[in-house]
């Protein structure tokens, strides 16, 4: 078992060296979990039993260490929330820039939302929804009724939680791009994500607020739902949509706010998918021809670690 400290002495050796475009493999024995929108999630050999996700794009370290005490206050308004985030520990990695990596214990694939959903029956995958459900419900409610003007949710998408295997409330595993409103306003590091891109592009993204709006989503149950549910497509799970929104809509018909909000649709899980992977997928090309541009032509640093491919549908 390693202690944080060492792993920060680790990380910091590995960021030394790590090659931006072909990070797996080396010394350090890297293997690439996943990849986020701007953020990748690895497992070294060197750090065993570690999810490691590397959060880029800081311009300082100080922003990065303001960062880090944004993510420990958003654990603290979920778990308030009744939302359980898996524990996770934030390390602060400066060399040529500075990065965060965010540890976790690395959970079984196989019982993360995603993996359940192809692979299991109905019967499971019905109660995993419904235990999220349950969670981003709760945090919606409270939301309703805070003093403080702050509010915080969590990503509904399933990919995002942890379904231990001795059953019990799941956990969220996604916790690095915190999703809170302060007075009604996003209240993110949507910097990070903005920075992915070239200037003049990366000021007109903002402008678009285009965080803003993905992330105002969550905070209306039934927009998180929808999420949830058109995500199924990039999951490969689209035999999964129709069966899932009964379970959703059987779901909906419990809970206090069924007169409120209206049953889910099967022509609206689409056009929300729809609308969604057409403007991730120019994102991505853009970052793409970005890094080229950066790294090879004017020999700078981009600093993202992105996927060679993804496959949306
Ligand atoms: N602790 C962990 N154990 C095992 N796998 C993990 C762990 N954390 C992340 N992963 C894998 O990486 C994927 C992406 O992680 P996560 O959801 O935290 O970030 P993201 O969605 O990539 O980021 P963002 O939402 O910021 O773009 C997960 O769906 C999972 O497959
Ligand atoms: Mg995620």
């Amino acid at each position: 078992m390693h202690r944080l400290e060492d792993i920060r002495d680790i990380l910091a050796e590995f960021e030394k060296q790590v090659d931006l475009y072909a990070p797996e493999g080396g010394p350090f024995g890297c293997r690439i979990l996943d990849y986020g929108e701007v953020t990748v999630v690895i497992a070294l050999d060197a750090v065993p039993g570690k999810a490691l996700k590397r959060m880029s794009g800081f311009i300082s370290e100080a922003e990065a260490l303001e960062y880090v005490e944004e993510e420990k206050r958003y654990y603290g308004l979920l778990s308030e929330r009744g939302i359980t985030p898996l524990p996770t520990e934030c390390v602060v990695v400066t060399g040529k820039t500075t990065v965060v990596y965010l540890v976790q214990d690395l959970v079984n694939k196989e019982r993360l939302g995603n993996s359940i959903l192809r692979n299991e029956p109905m019967e499971t995958v019905a109660g995993c929804i419904e235990a999220a459900l349950d969670r981003i419900a709760s945090s919606v409610r409270y939301n309703r009724q805070i003093r403080d003007g702050l509010e915080a949710v969590a990503d509904s998408q399933l990919s995002n939680w942890y379904f231990p295997e001795t059953g019990g409330p799941p956990f969220l595993i996604d916790v690095g791009s915190p999703i809170t409103r302060a007075n009604g306003k996003v209240y993110a590091f949507t910097q990070l994500f903005y920075r992915s891109f070239p200037w003049p592009l990366s000021s007109f993204v903002k402008w678009l607020g285009a965080v803003e709006s993905y992330f105002n989503e969550y905070f209306d149950l039934r927009l998180a739902i929808l999420d949830m549910l058109g995500n199924f497509y990039k999951e490969q799970a689209s035999a999964r949509v129709a069966p899932c929104i009964e379970v959703v809509n059987g779901w909906l018909n419990r809970q206090p706010e069924k007169d409120e909000i209206k049953p889910i649709t099967l022509t609206e899980v689409k056009k929300y998918y729809g609308k969604d992977a057409a403007l991730l997928e120019l994102m991505f090309q853009v970052r793409r021809y970005t890094r080229f541009i950066r790294n090879r032509i004017f020999r700078g640093r981009y600093d993202y670690i992105l996927p060679g491919y993804i496959k949306r549908l």
